[in-house]
This record gives structure tokens, C-alpha cells and sequence, in this order.
């Protein structure tokens, strides 16, 4: 039988062109469901470029952060505190100290991209990598599936890992992320998505919008980020948001996540009467709203971005966590699977 080539397989999933970049074209595909509900993705770091929840009045709201053009996303990368906007962060989102980490008796230099740290998986991390359409499911519940093969020693990390990343809509309204990777050595991996959110819309302002984290306690950093291998507990803490309050304008913090059945973070707009729920298998979600170099940013159409445009839910390993025997697993073995599975559920009340 004669097998189809990857060029022909891409061909017949009849994706739309969104640019070029050094020759390479880069695809975008949109998943609707039966209620209105849309989510835009590109190939360019298997990016989220729009996401359009209904809300009364049949009104669609965008609400994540984008660009119009393949050309910002890319430059986006030069600024200063680059933003990350909807990307797939791998192969380690956070930071890890220094950029070391010690294996099986051998210790890796990864890039230091960042103050002399690695933050999300260095100068190429999977969010400037052009992904390969892989599948594309037309139901009730449409999917797309991205994939990626990272090289061995691709900033310095060792094996050759195959991502895959698994997109749906749900007819419930749901964007379900689902991850798998193998390696052919052993590994570190923490895979997340890096959407900015706004429920008022992208050109909106997230600090109107109260939010709820069920956690009682977040991982003490020092000034640059880095896990110090303490945590601090949110009672009487400004981060307590065991019951919904405020957005902050800035916060840049991993809160813990003890249970994988219950929602980990909610995200309410009054005047949409919109709510969004957080569910993940990960031990924590980073949370971040600030961008300090937001007033640079031109965004969709025309929107100019500020720092508190938007705010992430990353969930994920713990930063850091290859070097601290005592936070979560972060090694992924030669022949094991990594899986992660996190849903944005979204509800008009
Ligand atoms: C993560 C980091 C932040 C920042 C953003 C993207 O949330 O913790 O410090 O790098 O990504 O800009």
C-alpha cells in the first residue's frame, strides 16, 4: 500500500496559510464547536491566536491576547521581557536555577536565557518552533493535533523528545489540552500554555475580573524567580484567593495544586457574566499578569497591550523542580510516557 507522505497528509487537512518564515510556512486552523465557540491556532509554537466564547446577547468575546500577523509573533521574541502570547512553553516552563541540573550521575548546562537562568526551555524554546499538523477530528468535539520532535541536546537537553499536543472543543463549551511526550534518553520536561486570558475581551483591562485559586500555598522565590525549595502559606497572605477577589496587577508566582479532581482556578467577569474553570493533573499553576514591556505591544487588531491586558494560568511542574528532590518528578525515562491534561472551561452564567 502506498503511504501517504507528511506534505500530502498536510495538504489534505486543507489548513489556512498564516505566513512564512525562512521559507517555512506556517498554518492556521479553526475549531468550532455547535455553540459559536472558536479557538484559532497556529503552528508557529502550536499558538492559541484567538479563542471566541459566546456570551448573552450572541455576542463572541475574544479572550486571550494575540497577534494579527506571523511577523509580531516572531518579534515578539527580540523585546525585552518577551510575552509568550498563547504559546506551547517547553522543553521546562519556568525557571531552573543557573540552567543546571544533574541526571544519572552527569550534570547539563541548558542555554541561559535569563539572568543567567534557563526560563521556558531557552533561546528556541517550543514556542518559536513551527509544529507539524499530525491530526485534525471534524465531530462535535473538532480537535487538532499538533507535533514536535525536539533534538537531542537542543539547548543542551538531553534525548530526543516527541511532543504531541492534542487541542478540543467540547460541545461543552471546554479547551481541553492534552500532552504527550517520549524521549529516547532520560529527560526533564514541563510542558504549559501561555494564554494570556481576559474575559471582557482582549482589549479589556483583567484586574475588573475576580479570581478564585484553590490553594493554600504558593513556592517561595528569591527576587529572580527562583524556587528556593520553601513554600509560604496564604493565610492572611494578599494571594489567598480561597475566595474570589481581584485580579492583581502584578503576580508572577506557582501556586500549589493538591487536587487533581477538583477546580484549581476560576476566573469571573461580571460584566460578561462570564466564568472560566481551571482543571489540570499538574501539582501547580503559575500565575502571571505583568509584562513589563507591554506598552511596546500592538496587538490584534490594533489593540495596544498594557501590562495588565491578560492574565495566565500556567499549569505545570514546579520550576526548578530537577533540583529539589523534594518537589515533583520532573525526569521522564526513556521508554515511559509523559502526559499532561489540562481543560479551560467556559460557562455563561
Ligand atoms: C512566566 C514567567 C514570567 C515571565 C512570563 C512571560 O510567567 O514566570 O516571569 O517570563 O512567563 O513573560
Amino acid at each position: 500500500m502506498k503511504t501517504e507522505s507528511a506534505t500530502e497528509f498536510q495538504n489534505k487537512l486543507a489548513l489556512q496559510l498564516f505566513g512564512t518564515t525562512n521559507e517555512i510556512a506556517v498554518h492556521s486552523h479553526l475549531l468550532k464547536n455547535k455553540n459559536g465557540m472558536q479557538v484559532e491556532v497556529i503552528t508557529y509554537g502550536a499558538t492559541i491566536k484567538s479563542l471566541k466564547v459566546p456570551v448573552k446577547n450572541g455576542k463572541l468575546i475574544d479572550v486571550v491576547l494575540g497577534f494579527d500577523d506571523l511577523d509580531s509573533y516572531i518579534k515578539s521574541y527580540d523585546l525585552p521581557s518577551a510575552p509568550y502570547f498563547g504559546t506551547t512553553v517547553g522543553r521546562y516552563a519556568g525557571r531552573i536555577h543557573k540552567g543546571v541540573f544533574s541526571l544519572n550521575d552527569k550534570t547539563f548546562q541548558l542555554s541561559q536565557n535569563n539572568n543567567g537562568n534557563t526560563l521556558h526551555g531557552g533561546f528556541v524554546g517550543f514556542g518559536k518552533k513551527i509544529w507539524t499538523v499530525t491530526d485534525i477530528t471534524a465531530d462535535e468535539n473538532p480537535s487538532i493535533t499538533l507535533s514536535l520532535l525536539s533534538e537531542d541536546a537542543e539547548e543542551n537537553f538531553p534525548g530526543k523528545l516527541q511532543v504531541d499536543l492534542t487541542y478540543t472543543l467540547t460541545e461543552k463549551n471546554e479547551l481541553k489540552l492534552e500532552y504527550k511526550a517520549i524521549t529516547t534518553e532520560d529527560t526533564i520536561i514541563n510542558l504549559t500554555h501561555h494564554s494570556y486570558f481576559n474575559l471582557n475581551g482582549h482589549d479589556s483591562d483583567a484586574t475588573d475580573q475576580v479570581m478564585f485559586i484553590n490553594s493554600d500555598k504558593i513556592l517561595e522565590t528569591t527576587t529572580e524567580g527562583i524556587p528556593t525549595g520553601e513554600f509560604t502559606s496564604l493565610t492572611n497572605h494578599d494571594f489567598d484567593f480561597r475566595t474570589f477577589k481581584n485580579c492583581p496587577s502584578i503576580i508572577d508566582n506557582s501556586f500549589v495544586v493538591e487536587s487533581k479532581n477538583a477546580v484549581a482556578a476560576k476566573l469571573f467577569s461580571q460584566k460578561n457574566n462570564l466564568e472560566m474553570n481551571v482543571y489540570t493533573d499538574q501539582p501547580s499553576v503559575h500565575v502571571y499578569v505583568g509584562g513589563n514591556c507591554f506598552t511596546l505591544l500592538k496587538g490584534k487588531e490594533n489593540t495596544d497591550y498594557h501590562p495588565s491586558s491578560g492574565i495566565c494560568f500556567e499549569t505545570q511542574n514546579f520550576p526548578d523542580a530537577p533540583n529539589h528532590k523534594h518537589f515533583p518528578n520532573s525526569i521522564l525515562k526513556k521508554g515511559d510516557e509523559y502526559v499532561q491534561k489540562t481543560i479551560y472551561k467556559f460557562q455563561s452564567l
